[in-house]
Protein backbone atom coordinates (compact mmCIF):
# COMPACT_ATOMS: atom_id res chain seq x y z
CA UNK A 1 0.00 0.00 0.00
CA UNK A 2 1.03 3.59 -0.41
CA UNK A 3 0.54 5.63 2.11
CA UNK A 4 0.92 9.78 2.90
CA UNK A 5 1.04 10.99 6.54
CA UNK A 6 0.43 14.65 7.03
CA UNK A 7 1.31 17.08 9.73
CA UNK A 8 -0.06 20.39 10.32
CA UNK A 9 1.19 23.29 11.82
CA UNK A 10 3.24 23.74 14.93
CA UNK A 11 3.79 19.89 14.60
CA UNK A 12 7.38 20.51 13.60
CA UNK A 13 7.56 21.47 16.92
CA UNK A 14 6.43 18.20 19.06
CA UNK A 15 8.85 17.38 21.76
CA UNK A 16 9.53 21.17 22.73
CA UNK A 17 5.98 22.48 22.30
CA UNK A 18 3.74 21.40 25.57
CA UNK A 19 4.74 18.14 26.12
CA UNK A 20 2.92 17.82 28.89
CA UNK A 21 -0.03 18.14 26.86
CA UNK A 22 1.55 16.41 23.01
CA UNK A 23 4.46 14.30 24.88
CA UNK A 24 7.76 14.15 24.09
CA UNK A 25 8.14 12.49 21.28
CA UNK A 26 9.74 14.76 18.45
CA UNK A 27 7.89 14.25 14.97
CA UNK A 28 11.01 12.62 13.71
CA UNK A 29 10.38 10.30 16.38
CA UNK A 30 6.88 9.62 15.53
CA UNK A 31 7.23 9.58 11.47
CA UNK A 32 10.11 6.68 12.36
CA UNK A 33 7.48 4.64 14.45
CA UNK A 34 5.35 4.76 11.73
CA UNK A 35 7.99 3.85 9.26
CA UNK A 36 8.38 0.57 11.27
CA UNK A 37 5.13 -0.28 12.04
CA UNK A 38 3.95 0.41 8.44
CA UNK A 39 7.51 -1.55 7.03
CA UNK A 40 6.46 -3.35 4.15
CA UNK A 41 4.49 -0.39 3.13
CA UNK A 42 5.42 2.56 0.91
CA UNK A 43 5.36 5.82 2.90
CA UNK A 44 5.73 9.50 2.42
CA UNK A 45 5.69 12.40 5.01
CA UNK A 46 5.10 15.72 5.19
CA UNK A 47 4.52 18.53 7.38
CA UNK A 48 3.76 22.48 6.38
CA UNK A 49 2.41 25.32 8.48
CA UNK A 50 1.02 26.49 5.46
CA UNK A 51 -2.95 25.98 4.34
CA UNK A 52 -2.88 25.70 0.98
CA UNK A 53 0.77 23.64 0.63
CA UNK A 54 -1.67 21.32 2.24
CA UNK A 55 -4.48 21.07 -0.02
CA UNK A 56 -1.66 20.99 -2.94
CA UNK A 57 -0.23 18.39 -1.28
CA UNK A 58 -3.71 16.09 -1.19
CA UNK A 59 -4.50 16.82 -4.76
CA UNK A 60 -1.10 15.32 -5.71
CA UNK A 61 -2.33 12.16 -3.62
CA UNK A 62 -5.25 11.57 -5.93
CA UNK A 63 -2.77 12.06 -8.97
CA UNK A 64 -0.27 9.66 -7.47
CA UNK A 65 -2.17 7.25 -6.68
CA UNK A 66 -1.79 6.96 -2.17
CA UNK A 67 -4.13 4.67 -1.10
CA UNK A 68 -4.64 6.03 2.17
CA UNK A 69 -3.81 9.33 3.72
CA UNK A 70 -3.16 9.67 7.60
CA UNK A 71 -3.72 13.39 8.50
CA UNK A 72 -3.44 15.47 11.90
CA UNK A 73 -4.62 18.94 10.75
CA UNK A 74 -3.80 20.30 14.05
CA UNK A 75 -5.02 23.89 14.40
CA UNK A 76 -6.81 23.38 10.66
CA UNK A 77 -9.30 20.69 11.80
CA UNK A 78 -11.01 23.31 13.63
CA UNK A 79 -11.13 25.83 10.72
CA UNK A 80 -10.06 24.44 7.48
CA UNK A 81 -13.27 24.26 5.07
CA UNK A 82 -10.12 24.02 2.03
CA UNK A 83 -8.78 20.89 3.72
CA UNK A 84 -11.97 19.20 4.39
CA UNK A 85 -12.62 19.98 0.44
CA UNK A 86 -9.64 18.85 -0.68
CA UNK A 87 -9.60 15.31 1.41
CA UNK A 88 -13.69 15.09 0.44
CA UNK A 89 -12.42 15.69 -3.49
CA UNK A 90 -9.67 13.48 -3.56
CA UNK A 91 -11.94 10.14 -2.77
CA UNK A 92 -8.76 8.72 -0.76
CA UNK A 93 -9.37 6.85 2.57
CA UNK A 94 -8.41 9.14 5.21
CA UNK A 95 -7.93 8.70 9.13
CA UNK A 96 -7.86 11.59 11.14
CA UNK A 97 -5.16 11.74 13.88
CA UNK A 98 -4.50 13.89 17.27
CA UNK A 99 -2.58 13.43 19.81
CA UNK A 100 -4.58 14.84 22.76
CA UNK A 101 -8.00 14.15 23.45
CA UNK A 102 -9.73 17.43 21.85
CA UNK A 103 -12.61 16.69 23.49
CA UNK A 104 -11.09 17.06 27.15
CA UNK A 105 -9.90 20.61 25.76
CA UNK A 106 -11.39 23.83 24.96
CA UNK A 107 -14.62 24.22 23.41
CA UNK A 108 -13.16 25.61 19.66
CA UNK A 109 -11.31 22.12 19.84
CA UNK A 110 -14.29 19.87 19.57
CA UNK A 111 -15.64 20.86 16.29
CA UNK A 112 -13.50 19.01 13.52
CA UNK A 113 -14.17 20.60 9.78
CA UNK A 114 -12.47 17.70 8.29
CA UNK A 115 -13.66 14.71 10.24
CA UNK A 116 -16.48 14.02 8.68
CA UNK A 117 -14.94 13.32 5.47
CA UNK A 118 -12.50 11.52 6.89
CA UNK A 119 -13.47 7.59 7.55
CA UNK A 120 -12.66 7.96 11.45
CA UNK A 121 -10.62 10.25 14.00
CA UNK A 122 -8.17 8.86 16.53
CA UNK A 123 -7.64 10.99 19.51
CA UNK A 124 -6.54 10.90 22.77
CA UNK A 125 -3.53 8.56 22.80
CA UNK A 126 -0.92 9.97 21.84
CA UNK A 127 1.92 9.30 19.01
CA UNK A 128 0.03 5.46 19.23
CA UNK A 129 -2.57 6.76 17.19
CA UNK A 130 -0.89 7.09 14.32
CA UNK A 131 0.04 3.50 14.51
CA UNK A 132 -3.85 3.18 15.36
CA UNK A 133 -4.56 4.56 12.14
CA UNK A 134 -2.25 3.02 10.11
CA UNK A 135 -3.72 -0.12 11.02
CA UNK A 136 -7.03 0.96 10.65
CA UNK A 137 -6.08 1.56 6.91
CA UNK A 138 -4.22 -1.38 6.03
C1 LIG B 1 -3.82 18.61 17.79
C2 LIG B 1 -5.03 19.25 18.49
C3 LIG B 1 -5.34 20.61 17.88
O1 LIG B 1 -6.45 21.20 18.54
C4 LIG B 1 -4.15 21.54 18.02
O2 LIG B 1 -4.40 22.77 17.39
C5 LIG B 1 -2.88 20.93 17.54
C6 LIG B 1 -2.61 19.52 17.79
C7 LIG B 1 -3.41 17.28 18.47
O3 LIG B 1 -2.69 16.52 17.82
O4 LIG B 1 -3.77 17.02 19.61
O5 LIG B 1 -2.01 21.63 17.02
O6 LIG B 1 -4.19 18.32 16.46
Amino acid sequence: MRLLVIHGPNLNLLGTREPEIYGKATLDDINKMISEHAKNHEIEFFQSNIEGEIVNKIQEASQKKVDGIIINPAAYTHTSVAIRDAISASKIKTVEVHLSNVYQREEFRHKSLTAPVCVGQICGFGAKGYLLAVDALL
